[in-house]
């Protein structure tokens, strides 16, 4: 671990996609490369927290220094991360699928029984909202991710409220903005203060102020 303003602080991170299975050969999953979120653990570790990366099967390369947990679906990204606590904060930067199949099936789904499989779905535990539930184990920040396609901001800052995060890191991922999968970011910090812009920037350099940003919190709670 190296010397830095996050010295001594654990900081969980979620990533990637979670896979939800059908049955054995199918899942259903979400568009995450996973990037920001190795670009946000190498970040924090280079400031010289302990991280521990919670991550689905994601195409970017695992961050460095982490502590990686490998997850396939959203329950067991829950039961990583509660595993992980107690945290001095988590961000929550995966993408976690809203849904998964009720009963998937132990066996392959044949094409040839006739008829199209109907698939029943239930609704998957919500991690960010989970961790940011008050308690002793309750991280001193807990940070989440809104990806929108419309009214960005509007939208992420009711998502702080309903999930009771402390903040919000809401980007646009139309199409036509380039971001998913991109090399680049463009987001709007949404606090207990306000919506605060940022420029458009690498993943990486959104990774560091967000970091940066991160430590000094930290420390002021510390003062406080
Ligand atoms: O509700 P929505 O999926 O838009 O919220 C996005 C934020 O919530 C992200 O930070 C994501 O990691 C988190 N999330 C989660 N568990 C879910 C759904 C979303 O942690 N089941």
């Amino acid at each position: 671990l190296v010397d830095g303003p996050l010295k001594g602080r654990r900081i969980l991170v979620t990533s990637g996609p979670t896979h939800e299975p059908i049955d054995p050969v199918r899942y259903i999953a979400n568009r995450s490369s996973g990037a920001q979120g190795s670009a946000i653990a190498r970040a924090l570790t280079a400031l010289g927290a302990e991280v521990v990366f919670v991550t689905g099967p994601a195409e970017a390369p695992l961050p460095e220094g982490a502590e990686v947990h490998r997850i396939e679906t959203a329950e067991q990204m829950l039961a990583a991360c509660r595993a992980a606590l107690p945290v001095d904060a988590a961000i929550c930067a995966a993408a976690v699928a809203d849904w998964r199949v009720a009963s998937a099936s132990d066996s392959k789904i044949k094409k040839d029984k006739g008829g199209l499989p109907k698939l029943e779905f239930t609704e998957n535990p919500d991690i960010l909202a989970a961790l940011s539930q008050p308690g002793p184990d309750r991280p001193l920040l807990v940070v989440g991710f809104a990806a929108e396609t419309d009214a960005v901001e509007r939208n992420a800052i009711a998502k702080r409220q309903r999930k009771g995060c402390d903040w919000i890191v809401a980007n646009d991922v139309s199409p036509r903005t380039g971001i998913m999968g991109g090399t680049e970011n463009e987001v709007i910090l949404i606090t207990e203060t306000g919506a605060e812009p940022w420029p458009r920037l690498g993943k990486t350099e959104v990774a560091r102020r967000l970091a940066a940003r991160l430590a000094a919190h930290l420390e002021s709670e510390q003062g406080a």
